[in-house]
């Protein structure tokens, strides 16, 4: 079985490249469906979930080449309608091909996504906002099919919570609306952003207004165009919680610090010191860290639900007690038995961890169950003692490229084994 072996607590030192995000490529490279063009992707990560993606497009008639970091996208001949069952299952983020495809083809047929198990993760914001804009979907046995007649029509859609996956699907679906659709209590995350500057330099019109309003005009159609990806604001935050752990001084590059600006005064009261540039952010630990109080994962600009594992790993090790809450997905503590095996001393109640921070932990056999648990896991590994031998890295490969090779460079004793590596570039 494939496994990633981590002999832990030795420091992280050196400069790191922050990945492209990976919740920022998947929808964009949905995006491009809608588009009659080519599309050039700049910073694309390599991951299983990219790949994933890359599947979705060909299947719907798109040709797709990578060339490193960059995908080149052709969507003129795009005709299929439909996105196979064992597609869907892939990712959580094959959902948002939806919207893309309504604008494109006027229909889609799937069925609910796949995606990391971390809670029940429906659909139903997606579908009726979809209905709202004129979309009709009929569900005949868990496969959904969806028709628009003639137009969709702009509409004013107020979310009940402003989820990420529901506010992308409805910017794609609106972007050839007739007239205005106004999203109210949308999502705020940077991944958004990039979304939507994405679609406007493929000539739609969308506009983002202070305090989760999305306005959307629509247009006739959408031509191709070149992007760059944000940087990972997760992945970023997943070394910072390794480096703080382990104790070092790491410098990120290609990281834009204000889209984990919430999370910053964690690592400071947690003792870190943190420089942080306009592109660069550089964080010193010497390893012995305090307690940080209760912290609570929130929409943006919250702290972010995905970064919870890792400073969760942190601060298993920090003096004092430590109270983390999550309140975005019911199931999201897979990673808490794992870090209890490594000696962590963790209490759940309800949605709340309570952290009592340990002196160290030791080296374990642990699974990861979802990708951030894996990303937890990691860093956990490195902080503690002795030999840790993590599965389930498929999850780990689905968010974090080469994450051996890029801790590696950091001084961390980590390795691959029992598997062929990540295949991603491969598939794709
Ligand atoms: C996105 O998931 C991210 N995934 C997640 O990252 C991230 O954790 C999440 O946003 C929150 O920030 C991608 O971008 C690919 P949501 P998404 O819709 O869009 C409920 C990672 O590790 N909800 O904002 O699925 C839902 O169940 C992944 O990279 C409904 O009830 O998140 C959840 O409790 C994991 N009905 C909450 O809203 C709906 O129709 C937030 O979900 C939609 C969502």
């Amino acid at each position: 079985m494939e496994s990633i072996v981590v002999r832990g607590g030795r420091p992280l030192n050196g400069t790191l490249r922050v990945q492209g995000s990976k919740n920022s490529a998947l929808p964009i490279l949905a995006a491009c469906v809608l588009t009659d063009g080519v599309c050039v992707l700049n910073n694309c990560p390599v991951l299983t979930d990219v790949g994933a993606a890359v599947k979705i497009l060909r299947c719907l008639g798109c040709r797709v080449t990578r060339a490193g970091h960059t995908l080149t996208v052709d969507a003129r001949d795009v005709s299929c309608d439909c996105i196979p069952f064992a597609l869907m299952r892939e990712m959580r983020s094959s959902i948002v091909f939806l919207g893309a495809m309504l604008s494109r083809l006027g229909r889609a047929k799937l069925c609910a996504p796949g995606g990391c198990e971390i809670g029940a993760r429906p659909i139903d914001l997606h579908l009726a906002a979809l209905r709202t804009l004129g979309v009709q979907v009929t569900d005949c046995d868990g496969a959904l099919d969806f028709r628009v007649t003639k137009r969709l029509r702009g509409a004013v859609i107020r979310l009940p919570f402003p989820s990420v996956g529901a506010t992308e699907n409805v910017m794609l679906a609106a972007v050839f609306a007739d007239g205005q659709t106004t999203v109210l209590n949308a999502a705020r995350e940077p991944e958004i952003e990039d979304l939507a500057r994405f679609l406007n330099a493929c000539g739609c019109r969308v506009h983002l207004c202070a305090g989760g309003t999305v306005v959307i005009n629509g247009v006739r159609r959408a031509h191709g165009a070149e992007h760059t990806v944000i940087p990972d604001r997760i992945a970023a935050l997943g070394t910072m919680a390794a480096t703080a752990a382990c104790g070092g001084d790491v410098t990120l590059t290609d990281v834009v610090p204000a889209h984990f600006q919430s999370v910053h005064r964690v690592f400071l009261r947690a003792g870190c010191r943190l420089d942080v540039k306009a592109d660069t952010l550089r964080i010193r630990s010497d390893g012995r860290l305090r307690a940080v109080g209760t912290i609570c994962t929130l929409p943006y600009p919250g702290f972010p639900t995905d970064a919870q594992a890792a400073v969760m790993a942190m601060l298993c090790t920090a003096k004092g007690t430590s109270r983390m809450t999550e309140t975005i997905f019911e199931r999201r503590f897979n990673h808490v038995p794992q870090l209890q095996r490594m000696g962590a001393h963790i209490k759940i109640k309800g949605n709340a961890a309570v952290i009592s921070g340990v002196t160290r932990l030791h080296g374990a056999a642990v699974c990861a169950g979802d990708l951030r648990a894996g990303g937890a896991l990691v860093a956990a590994a490195l902080a503690a003692e002795g030999v840790s031998t993590i599965t389930g890295v498929h999850h780990i490969d689905r968010g974090y490229e080469d994450p051996e090779g890029q801790l590696r460079m950091l001084g961390a004793d980590i390795e691959r084994s029992g598997g062929s590596g990540n295949e991603t570039a491969e598939s794709e």
